[in-house]
């Protein structure tokens, strides 16, 4: 098992929240975002494919039925989550194998998969784990393989604004909220960032990206 950093933090950022992130999660208009991902993912059939901070696999779980010939995975740092992952995808009756370990130091050989998602896990990275993370997604994805992802973003009208002024304290939410996570992503070395959609969700503005390598 991969040691946690210091400051590691966990989906609703105390453990004990937990085991309540998928009730929590349903109201944020989640089906609305991650149907989006899986759609615009367009992944083929024998692809290999990451979710990046998979937490409860509801992601994970929705790619898998869209693309049942694709080889798909999920990876957390956090075992309990995972363990909660586990048993949705049991239920479910689908094989997705769970890796558990760290964003900044993937458990993976280079150029390991076609195409990598993550939702809402990059502001959970603080800035010194931000950068060798989107480093570490360079080195495992393949050369034509691509990255998609939601997170929070600059706000985009009056609401989410105000909404901001408040998120800019929560995690590791302020990168994201300036809008410098494209910026970063181009300055480790990939060479496209698309935004494909924005979503207002009742925390702020989320995002939905395609970055190539
Ligand atoms: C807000 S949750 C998002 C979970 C899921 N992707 C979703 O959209 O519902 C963020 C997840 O990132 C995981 N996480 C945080 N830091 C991580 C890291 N450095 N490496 C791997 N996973 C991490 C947390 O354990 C948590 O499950």
């Amino acid at each position: 098992m991969r040691k946690k950093p210091d400051k590691y933090i966990p989906a609703l950022r105390y453990n004990w929240l937990t085991p309540i992130y998928d009730i929590i999660m349903k109201p944020m208009r989640e089906s609305t975002f991650k149907n989006d991902l899986v759609n615009q993912s367009n992944i083929k059939k024998g692809d290999k494919v990451l979710d990046l901070g998979c937490g409860t696999a509801t992601l994970t779980i929705l790619l898998k039925k869209a693309y049942p010939d694709a080889e798909i995975r999920g990876l957390d740092g956090d075992e309990k989550i995972l363990e909660i992952a586990k048993s949705k995808i049991e239920k479910k009756g689908l094989d997705i194998p769970l890796d558990q370990g760290m964003s900044f130091e993937l458990p993976y050989k280079d150029n390991s998969f076609d195409i990598i998602v993550s939702s809402l896990m990059f502001h959970h990275l603080t800035l010194e784990n931000k950068i060798p993370t989107f480093r570490e997604i360079f080195r495992v994805l393949n050369d034509s393989g691509e990255l998609y992802f939601i997170d929070f973003g600059n706000p985009h009208n009056a609401l989410m604004y105000l909404i901001s002024l408040i998120m800019r304290h929560w995690e590791e939410t302020p990168d994201n909220i300036k809008g410098l996570l494209p910026q970063m992503f181009l300055n480790t070395g990939f060479n496209k960032l698309e935004e494909i959609k924005k979503y207002s969700i009742i925390f702020g503005t989320i995002y939905l990206y395609r970055v190539q390598k």
